[in-house]
C-alpha cells in the first residue's frame, strides 16, 4: 500500500489535501508501475505536494512507500542528518540556475550511496538540465506537473535496461546444517526492513524443510516452489500473488516445507525468479540450505553479497574454508564473503577460539553470536524476531550491524558519499 506522511516519524509532517490531478494522461503511452521502493518527497509549493499526494494514491505506486512533506532541500538535509536515505528522494526547488546545483551539494553530503534523486524545478533550462543530469541527478522535471507524468518518470528510472537492477541479492548459507544460518538470514532481513524502511523479500530456498514461514508465524502459499517450477509464468503480477506479506516491508517467498514432492531442480532454475525479484524489490535475502547442488552453487556465485555462518568446531572450520576458497576463485571482482560465528559458548562443548578460527580462514569475523537457547528458542517457538523479543540485546544489535554491512549503510554512515558526489566535489573545488 502506498502511504503519505506516515512512515517518517522523526519530524512533524505537513498534511496535504488530496486534489484532483490535472490532465492525467501521458498521451496514450503506457505508464509503468513503480517497484517496491521507498520514496520521500520534500516540496516547496503546495501544488507540487498536492500533485505528489495524488500520485501516491495511484495504482501504479501501490507497491511503493511514499511520504510527502514540505521544506525542500533544507528539510531534507535536516532530516537525513541522522536518518538513512530511501531509494528515491524527490526534491522540489524554487531556486534558479547554478544556485540549484550548490543547494543540492548540501543534500549530497547526507545522501547514502544508491539513493536516486529526482529534482522538480521551476526553470525550463536545457543547460541546467544537462548539468544536473551529469552531476548524478536521475531526472530533472519542470513544474507544474501532473501526477501521471511524475509516475511515468519514476517508473522509467527503474525500467531502463541499461541501469543497474534495483534489487541486491544477499545469500546466507551455513558451513554446516543447523548452525543458525536461517535464523540469522531472517533476523537480518527484518533489521534491513525496520532499520531502513526498505522492502525485503526473503526467499526460503529450503523447499522441503524451510522454516521461514514458522519464524514469521505465517501460513503462506507455497510461493517459491510455484515460481521455480513455472518460470515462464512468472512476472510482476504473479510475484505479488506468490509472496506472503510478513510486515510492512518484509515479504516471504515461502517454501512448501512438505515431503510430497521431491525437487530435483536445474542448476539455473532460480535465475528467472531472482531476475523478477531484482526488478521489483531493493533487497532479496536468500536463505540457502546447507546442501551442495548445482543450483545452490549457482545462486551463491551469482549473489551480490554472501554471509557464511559457522559454529566454532573443526568440521565448520574445514567447510567454511572450502566455501571461502571456492568463492575466492570464482568471484575475483566481488567483495569477500562475510563470515560469522554463531552459538558460541555452548556449555560443555569444546570450541575453537574465535581468533584461531578467523586466523585459519585469513578473514576477520564480522560477528560472534553467543549461544542463548532461551532467547533463540522462544523467538523460534513464538514466530517472532529477536529484535521484537529483546530489543537492544547483543544479538539484536548484531543483526542491525549485519543489516548495515550487507546494504552498504555501514560505509555510508562513515563516508556519506552518493551518486550526487560529483556535484559536491564540484562545489568543493569551486569553494577551494
Ligand atoms: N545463537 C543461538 N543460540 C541458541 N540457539 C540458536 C542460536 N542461533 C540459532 N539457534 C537455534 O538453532 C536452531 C537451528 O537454526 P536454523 O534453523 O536457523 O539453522 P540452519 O543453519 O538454517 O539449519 P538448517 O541446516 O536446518 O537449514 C534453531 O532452533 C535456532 O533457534
Ligand atoms: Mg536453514
Amino acid at each position: 500500500m502506498s502511504q503519505t506522511a506516515h512512515d517518517l516519524t522523526a519530524k512533524p509532517q505537513v498534511e496535504v489535501q488530496a486534489k484532483e490531478s490535472p490532465t492525467s494522461v501521458v498521451g496514450e503511452q503506457f505508464v509503468p508501475p513503480v517497484p517496491r521502493i521507498s520514496i520521500q518527497a520534500f516540496c516547496e509549493t503546495e501544488d507540487t505536494a498536492n500533485m505528489l499526494d495524488v500520485a501516491s494514491h495511484d495504482r501504479r505506486l501501490a507497491r511503493a512507500h511514499v511520504t510527502v512533506q514540505m521544506g525542500g532541500v533544507d528539510a531534507a538535509v535536516a532530516f537525513y542528518g541522522d536518518a538513512p536515505t530511501p531509494n528515491l528522494i524527490i526534491i522540489e526547488t524554487v531556486l534558479q540556475g547554478a544556485a540549484i546545483g550548490a543547494d543540492l551539494g548540501r543534500l549530497a553530503e547526507v545522501c547514502d550511496s544508491g539513493t536516486k534523486v529526482v529534482v522538480i524545478g521551476h526553470v525550463n533550462d536545457v543547460l541546467l538540465y544537462r548539468e544536473l543530469m551529469s552531476s548524478g541527478v536521475s531526472e530533472y522535471l519542470v513544474a507544474p506537473l501532473d501526477s501521471l507524468s511524475v509516475i511515468n518518470s519514476i517508473g522509467n528510472l527503474y525500467q531502463d535496461p541499461e541501469a543497474d537492477p534495483l534489487g541486491r541479492v544477499i545469500a546466507f548459507v551455513g558451513a554446516k546444517g543447523g548452525v543458525g544460518s536461517s535464523t540469522i538470514a531472517h533476523n537480518t532481513a527484518w533489521s534491513i526492513a525496520e532499520g531502513y524502511s526498505s522492502d525485503v523479500i526473503i526467499a526460503d530456498m529450503d523447499l522441503p524443510f524451510g522454516t521461514a514461514a514458522l519464524d514469521f508465524n505465517q501460513d503462506p502459499p507455497q510461493g517459491i516452489a510455484e515460481a521455480v517450477l513455472s518460470p515462464e509464468r512468472l512476472d510482476d503480477v504473479l510475484l505479488d500473488r506468490l509472496l506472503a506479506k510478513c510486515s510492512n516491508h518484509v515479504s516471504l517467498f515461502a517454501a512448501p516445507s512438505s515431503l510430497e514432492q521431491v525437487y530435483d531442480i536445474d542448476p539455473q532454475a532460480f535465475d528467472p525468479v531472482l531476475a523478477v525479484a531484482r526488478k521489483n524489490v531493493p533487497n532479496i535475502v536468500l536463505d540457502v540450505p546447507h546442501i551442495w547442488t548445482g543450483w545452490a552453487r549457482s545462486v551463491l556465485m551469482a549473489a551480490d553479497d554472501i554471509v557464511v555462518t559457522a559454529v566454532p568446531d573443526l568440521a565448520n572450520l574445514r567447510n567454511a574454508k572450502n566455501i571461502l576458497d571456492l568463492l575466492k576463485q570464482n568471484r575475483l571482482n566481488d567483495r569477500k564473503p562475510y563470515i560469522l560465528l554463531n552459538q558460541v559458548g555452548m556449555p560443555k562443548r569444546p570450541e575453537i577460539a574465535a581468533k584461531d578460527f578467523s586466523d585459519a580462514l585469513e578473514l576477520d569475523l564480522v560477528a560472534t553470536i553467543q549461544f542463548d537457547p532461551q532467547l533463540f528458542g522462544d523467538a523460534a517457538n513464538n514466530g517472532q524476531m529477536i529484535q521484537e523479543m529483546a530489543t537492544g540485546s547483543k544479538p539484536a544489535e548484531t543483526f542491525n550491524h549485519l543489516a548495515a554491512l550487507v546494504t552498504g549503510h555501514e560505509q555510508s554512515a562513515v563516508m556519506r558519499k552518493s551518486i550526487l558526489g560529483p556535484i559536491f566535489e564540484k562545489l568543493k573545488r569551486k569553494k577551494g
